[in-house]
């Protein structure tokens, strides 16, 4: 049996994965603001790296898996706090843990990430780029003029930077070369804590308008089973992927804009990318 981190691990589908792996017999370190092992505020420097030490120290450094379930929805006002939970809350836990992952051998770790990612349409690419260069404090500011509409993009930009830096790093030697799985869960709507909030809150018509192919909501037991089959051996050749479980909602709104294939204009980088992997087998 295994030892896993799980964050957001009080609520919704960060505890449903908990409850799941503790059925399976597994050791569960939960991070949460209560009712966890590691009790740790996400939305602060100081709070991530007592996450990560008090994680370390319950895990004895070695660590079979972790589910970063942590996050805030969208709520007007709150983009400078949930730009730190949802992308910072993943990434710098991520990093801070990886030595324990990689004592693992096959660690595997889901991410959750959003369909908000992809069907949040015009997500200001300087905002991704805020997340991704390290200047996460920029991005309330870089979509105060959205107006209303600015706690969604705050939350899509965050759900799509995020994918972005965990597939980059993903293919990297730091965690596929440490045989660690990094994957991500995109859910579309799922009954939880967060979803009531946001239907009885400012925005609650854009998700009651929300186009769901399959009817209603998701429900957090399911996507438990989804992160429960990516935390096993049927994921071993899983990497970098970015699983939508969300009622054919992506597929609605972009079921012609991917897969898609690489155009002549991105040729250069495929085959720059193509030879760092060859010369990277010669070292
Ligand atoms: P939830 O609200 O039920 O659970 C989120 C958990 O994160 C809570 O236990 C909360 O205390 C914790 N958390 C929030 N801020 C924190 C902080 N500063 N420090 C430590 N912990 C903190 O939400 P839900 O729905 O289970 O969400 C889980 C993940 O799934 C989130 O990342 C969310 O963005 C994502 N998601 C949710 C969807 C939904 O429809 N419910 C859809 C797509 C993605």
């Amino acid at each position: 049996m295994g030892t896993y981190a799980v964050s957001g691990a009080a609520s919704g589908m960060g505890r449903a994965c908990a409850e799941r792996l503790r059925r399976d017999g597994h050791e569960v370190i939960g991070i949460d603001l209560r009712d966890v092992a590691v009790i740790a505020d996400l939305s602060a420097p100081g709070g991530r790296a007592a996450a990560i030490a008090g994680v370390l120290e319950l895990c004895a450094g070695r660590l079979d898996g972790a589910v970063m379930a942590a996050g805030v929805g969208p709520e007007p006002g709150r983009e400078a706090v949930l730009a730190q939970v949802n992308f910072l809350g993943v990434t710098e836990l991520l990093v801070g843990l990886r030595p324990a992952l990689a004592a693992a051998g096959t660690a595997k770790v889901v991410a959750f990430c959003s369909n908000a990612a992809t069907i949040t349409p015009a997500i200001p690419p300087a905002v991704v780029r805020a997340f991704l260069g390290g200047r996460v404090e920029q991005v309330p500011e870089l979509l105060a003029p959205f107006g209303i509409y600015a706690p969604s993009m705050a939350y899509g930009g965050a759900k799509l930077a995020l994918a972005r830096w965990l597939r980059r790093a993903a293919v990297s030697k730091d965690w596929a070369g440490a045989g660690i799985r990094l994957n991500a869960i995109a859910p579309g709507p799922i009954r939880t804590p967060l979803l009531d909030a946001q239907l009885s809150g400012a925005l609650a018509q854009s998700v009651l308008d929300l186009p769901v192919p399959i009817g209603g909501y998701g429900e957090a037991g399911q996507i438990a089973e989804w992160v429960a089959l990516m935390l096993s051996p049927a994921a071993d050749f899983m990497c970098g992927a970015i699983v939508f479980v969300d009622g054919g909602t992506d597929a609605y709104f972009r079921g012609s804009d991917w897969p898609a294939t690489t155009p002549p204009s991105g040729l250069a980088r495929w085959f720059a990318r193509q030879q760092a992997w060859l010369e990277s087998r010669q070292l």
